[in-house]
């Protein structure tokens, strides 16, 4: 690992994807990194992502009804790039053009075999509960539809948004899900939950037992955190008054650096409670959270974390290496 960062990069589209294609769910992925769901929020994207070599593409978060995210402090869509500490704080509250649009959208007209779809979507927050997960239900039906998307990611954590009723708990909602969805699926169509980063050791394993009781697909973890006290140590000394500034006046998820230790070790610890289980089915556990380098999606694979997904380091490996972002994570190996 030493000389990672001092191998010559070689040419573009070179990459023996046979070496790193990974196969879940009977779905070929042919590198086991692609990007985190809000890069493509409206299912923008395939073609480009696809040229520049992802393992996949997943589009959303979308939600029932159209969304315009968050304008607080006259500002839209709050975000900020801290670049000296690979970091990234926003607080855009889910924008979408919603599902009654966006399932009909054609994604690509362009496939490509070893690249395949997924999509994200979250129940409305702007509902009740109630409503919401009927909603939700009715929109995972539409994307049913869409024969282009392969896997679905549930988000059941974004910190940007108020949800009307926070009561309900996360096992009802999950049973919900499987018995009106999950079990009455009419095609190979697996449906992943999205948990946050901040989520505790102590209660992963409830949580994975509430996702295998009703046969959910696979775990990603995850999201951005909220835990600004924790992170302000991995801000770079001269990003910390931005860091302060923003998250005291509008908040929003934490991205990039300082959640790859943390993504690492739940993953790594739900790998190991799936293990225990002897489950019937197969099981995924997916990595989203400071991943940026092949040493980053070496650990993964060393751990038995299936998939790994970036944002925050996509950009900071794009500035650096522009359409070469990808070949630079798999052509630089040791
Ligand atoms: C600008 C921005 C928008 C995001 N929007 C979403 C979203 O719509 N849905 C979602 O599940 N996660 C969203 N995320 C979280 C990412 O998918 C990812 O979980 C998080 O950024 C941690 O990964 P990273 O460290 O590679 O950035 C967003 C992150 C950023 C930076």
């Amino acid at each position: 690992m030493d000389n990672f960062y001092n191998v010559k990069l070689a040419p573009q589209n070179t990459i023996n994807t046979n070496e790193f294609s990974t196969t879940l769910w009977g779905i070929n992925f042919r590198l086991p990194l692609l990007n985190a769901a809000g890069m493509f929020k409206d299912g923008q994207g395939y073609d480009v992502v696809s040229s520049l070599g992802a393992g996949g593409y997943i589009g959303g978060t979308s939600t029932s009804g159209v969304r315009d995210g968050n304008i607080i402090h006259g500002i839209r869509h709050p975000f900020i790039s801290l670049h000296q500490s690979n970091i990234a704080v926003n607080y855009l509250g889910l924008p979408n053009l919603g599902d009654a649009l966006l399932h009909t959208k054609t994604i690509t007209s362009q496939k490509i075999s070893g690249c395949p779809i997924g999509w994200s979507l979250m129940r409305d927050p702007l509902l009740t509960e109630k409503e919401g997960v009927t909603e939700l239900i009715n929109s995972l039906f539409l994307y049913e539809q869409n024969p282009h998307i392969d896997f679905i990611e549930i988000n059941e954590s974004c910190p940007n948004v108020k949800l009307h009723n926070t009561s309900v708990d996360f096992e009802n909602r999950l049973q919900y899900v499987a018995k009106h969805f999950l079990q009455k699926r009419t095609r190979h169509l697996p449906v992943i939950v999205k948990i946050s980063n901040d989520v505790s050791i102590d209660a992963l394993p409830n949580i994975l037992n509430i996702l295998f009781k009703y046969k959910f697909d696979g775990i990603n973890i995850g999201n951005t955190s909220t835990n600004y006290e924790d992170a302000i140590k991995y801000i770079a000394k001269d990003d910390v008054s931005l860091f302060k500034y923003f998250t005291k006046n509008f908040g929003g998820g934490v991205s990039g650096k300082y959640l790859q230790s943390n993504s690492l070790f739940l993953c790594t610890e739900a790998v190991k409670y799936k293990n225990t289980q002897n489950l019937d089915y197969e099981f995924h556990v997916i990595r989203t959270g400071g991943v940026a380098s092949y040493e980053d999606v070496l650990l993964s694979k060393q751990y038995g974390i299936s998939l790994n997904q970036w944002y925050t380091g996509f950009f900071s490996n794009y500035i650096l290496h522009g359409n070469d972002v990808y070949n630079n994570i798999f052509l630089s190996i040791p």
